[in-house]
């Protein structure tokens, strides 16, 4: 049933010394390269950090968020609006970039992370998606493009927590039936 590790996620944001299995690592990204988009563009790419040095320069371009530095293993899930267009390629995009292109990608790399977020889950392992950074703040880090658009930072580790659940609307909040 994949309502129980839907119901059993939560962010994770503190993490044992021990490190995580390159074969959970595979499964992980794995979940994420089979997931659907618009078109089958599959405008996603993912780094994985595992260099200690790195971890903490990321983190501190998040916000200054350092526990971020302390799970063995954080990817960072790009968007590619080249992947829609290569007449983007050397463009500049950022938070303030218009355009339905962009939104495309940003849609469908959301979708490959929420795969992520549920194999993590399903491994064992804790993660928690991390959003607050700007993107000349986080792309000089790591040598990303001018035209990809990082949309997660990602620390991923054997969890050192139980957290409880956050509260979610009702679906009576949420859902409407047949008409607005
Ligand atoms: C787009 C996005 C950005 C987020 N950024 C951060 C962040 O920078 N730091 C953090 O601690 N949690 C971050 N979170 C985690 C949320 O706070 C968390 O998902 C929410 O409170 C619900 O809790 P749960 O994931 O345990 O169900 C982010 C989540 C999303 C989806």
């Amino acid at each position: 049933m994949m309502i129980e590790p839907i119901q059993r996620r939560r962010s994770v944001r503190k993490f044992l010394k021990k490190p995580v299995e390159d074969e959970k690592l595979t499964e992980i990204l794995e979940a994420a390269r089979l997931a659907p988009s618009g078109n089958n563009r599959q405008p996603w790419h993912f780094i994985v950090i595992k260099d200690e040095r790195l971890r903490q320069e990321v983190a501190a371009a998040t916000n200054n968020q350092a526990w971020i530095a302390t799970a063995p293993v954080v990817i960072v899930a790009v968007a590619d609006i080249c992947a829609r267009s290569e007449n983007y390629a050397g463009m500049f995009v950022d938070e303030e970039t218009c355009g339905f292109d962009l939104k495309r990608v940003i849609r469908d790399t959301t979708i490959a992370i929420s795969y992520i977020l549920l194999e993590v889950d399903n491994q064992g392992l804790g993660a928690c998606w991390c959003g607050t950074f700007t993107q000349e703040g986080i792309r000089p880090v790591l040598g990303i493009p001018e035209d990809k658009f990082v949309l997660a930072v990602i620390p991923v580790g054997y969890p050192a927590e139980e957290p409880k659940a956050k509260p979610r609307k009702t679906l009576e909040e949420i859902v409407k039936y047949d008409r607005w």
